[in-house]
This record gives C-alpha cells, sequence and structure tokens, in this order.
C-alpha cells in the first residue's frame, strides 16, 4: 500500500488529482490537508469534501490549514476555477464544515508522517504554507517522508501569476523557499512549463467527460468554467505550446502513486527568488551549483502520457 498525505487548494485540477489517487489501486489517502490558494481555505475545505462525497469518500479525514501566506496577501485564481474554487455550479446537498476535522491542517501533517515515519508520500498540489508551517515546528519532519511530490515553480521564468511566477510558488513565496530549503529528502517538482508541454488534447477531454459515470457529470460541472476560459485569448497565450487540457496538479499526483510514471527528470539544487519587481516567487534551478546546497530536485522532463490517460479515464470511472 502506498501511503499519501496530500496538501491542497482545491480548484478543479486538485479535485482531479484527489479523483485520480483515490481511483489507483493500493493507494491509501491519510489525510488531506486545505490552504489558501486558488480560493478562501474555507471554501477550499468545502470543495475536498464535495470532491470525498461525489467518490463516496467522506471517511478521508480532512484538516483546515492556514488562510494566508506568511507574508503579504493572499492571492487567488478565481478567473480560472471560478470565485469558489470549483466552477461555481453548486450542488443541492454539499457537504457542510462540520464535518471537518478540529484538529488544524500542520499538526495533522506533523502528527501523521511521525505515525507512519519513512512511509508517507507527501503530495502538494498548493502554495506552500502548511508544509513550511509544519518544518518550522518538526524540523524531523522531512527526514521522515518517503518523498514529497510539488506541482509548482517554474524552469524557463515563464509566469502564469506574474510575469515570472507560477501560482502556487508566487502565492507564498516565502514558504516555497522553507520548503525547497528544508525539505531534505526526494522531491520532485511539476513545474509549470512541464505541464503546459504535456497538455492532453481537447478531443481526449470531450471522451473523459462524456464517460456515463457519476464522477464525470461531477467533472463536467465543475470543469466547465475553466474550459470556457481555457480558450478565451488570455489563457491561450499563458498557455504555452497551444491549447488543450492541462490538469497541473495530477501530473505531481500521478507521479507519486505510481514509480514508473516519471521517466526522465533533471536533478538540480533549486530555490526560489524573494525580491525583484518581476521575479519574486520564481523558480530558481542552481545548474551551476553556486548556492552551494547539497539536496537535489528531481525536475520532471518526461513522464508516460499514455498512462496518464488511463490514470486520467480511471478517476472518474
Ligand atoms: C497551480 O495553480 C493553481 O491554480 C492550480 O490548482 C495549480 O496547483 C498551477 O500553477
Ligand atoms: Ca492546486
Amino acid at each position: 500500500m502506498k501511503k499519501l498525505l496530500v496538501d491542497v487548494d482545491c480548484g478543479v485540477d486538485d479535485a482531479q488529482a484527489i479523483m485520480l489517487a483515490l481511483a489507483t489501486p493500493k493507494v491509501e489517502l491519510l489525510g488531506i490537508t486545505c490552504v489558501h490558494g486558488n480560493t478562501a481555505v474555507e471554501n477550499v475545505c468545502k470543495n475536498t469534501l464535495r470532491v470525498l462525497q461525489a467518490c463516496n469518500k467522506l471517511e478521508i479525514p480532512v484538516f483546515k490549514g492556514a488562510d494566508r501566506p506568511i507574508l503579504g496577501n493572499r492571492l487567488n485564481a478565481g478567473t480560472f476555477h471560478g470565485k469558489d474554487g470549483l466552477g461555481d455550479a453548486p450542488d443541492p446537498n454539499m457537504p457542510g464544515l462540520d464535518q471537518l476535522q478540529k484538529e488544524s491542517a500542520v499538526s495533522a501533517i506533523i502528527r501523521i508522517v511521525n505515525e507512519n515515519p519513512g512511509e508517507v508520500s507527501l503530495v502538494a498540489t498548493a502554495p506552500l504554507t502548511n508544509l513550511a508551517l509544519a518544518v518550522r515546528m518538526d524540523p524531523s519532519l522531512p527526514g521522515k517522508l518517503k518523498g514529497l511530490y510539488i506541482m509548482g515553480g517554474n524552469t524557463e521564468s515563464r509566469g502564469n501569476t506574474s510575469v515570472c511566477g507560477e501560482f502556487n510558488f508566487t502565492a507564498d513565496p516565502e514558504a516555497a523557499y522553507i520548503v525547497l530549503n528544508d525539505y531534505q529528502c526526494p522531491t520532485y517538482l511539476a513545474c509549470w512549463e512541464f505541464t503546459c508541454y504535456n497538455k492532453l488534447p481537447w478531443e481526449f477531454c470531450d471522451a473523459w467527460l462524456e464517460q456515463k459515470t457519476h464522477k464525470a457529470r461531477f467533472m463536467a460541472k465543475i470543469f466547465r468554467h475553466s474550459i470556457e476560459a481555457s480558450k478565451t485569448e488570455r489563457f491561450e497565450r499563458e498557455f504555452i505550446a497551444g491549447s488543450g487540457l492541462i490538469s497541473c496538479d495530477s501530473y505531481a499526483m500521478a507521479a507519486a502513486v505510481d514509480d514508473s510514471f516519471v521517466i526522465e527528470s533533471d536533478q538540480f539544487p533549486v530555490s526560489v527568488e524573494l525580491v525583484g519587481t518581476h521575479t519574486r516567487g520564481m523558480m530558481i534551478v542552481d545548474t551551476l551549483g553556486l548556492l552551494n546546497k547539497t539536496h537535489k530536485a528531481f525536475i520532471i522532463k518526461k513522464v508516460d502520457m499514455a498512462k496518464f490517460k488511463k490514470m486520467m479515464m480511471a478517476a472518474l470511472k
């Protein structure tokens, strides 16, 4: 059994990533921790419970975490994910926040990893505030992780939030800095440009959503807003290498659930720019080794796309 702990800012691609994990055999989801990001943390909690309800998995514990970055103001990605983070398409019977665990997300991360030393893979598909706070509370945490899988950062200084910044890193640069510098465990990065170069064709998306299942109907409903946004001129410009479905967070999840998914990666020390007029939040790849860091992250370059399509299809079965 692969034990996973997932940290999300549940927008539509986080929802897809969660559903992918739930559909993978021999994967145990120990909990889902929520953080600000695509929308306010209260919405993130509601959205996560709603995804679990759609998958009949409300028994998985959900924890509320940080409501803002370590410094500065909270961003959101309402233009793409909808104001509520899930396409502004509510269901009549949405689960209430009374279903949340009382324990905070940061304390749950520390507890669950310490209860399962060496066994937990942590998947972060959101601003890294919860993870940064957790390592400050318990510096031994990274040494007890099996692996860390992050959707975030960029490799060609192409942003989707600022000129040079990807959303998850730009929404909390200090947290990204702490995590990339302090989590000295096997770390895999699914960066923005990589996800753009590996988008799925719209024809795949049509077939994916046309599956005759409750999960597919749920996804079609919450995804409509983002699909329409993706086809606008603004997003077509932002999405490098043409139009198509980019399920950013699902690449990090697929790497965590299946060891053979990543075919090729670069291994370099990485960090994050914290100052700069246009570069705050941009990931730095130290190809020359000038930062004197020993820890190197795996920057995912090539994955098994045939396998990815199968996993995505299975997520809505
Ligand atoms: C990331 O930002 C969020 O909007 C998505 O959910 C994804 O985690 C992509 O930059
Ligand atoms: Ca996300």
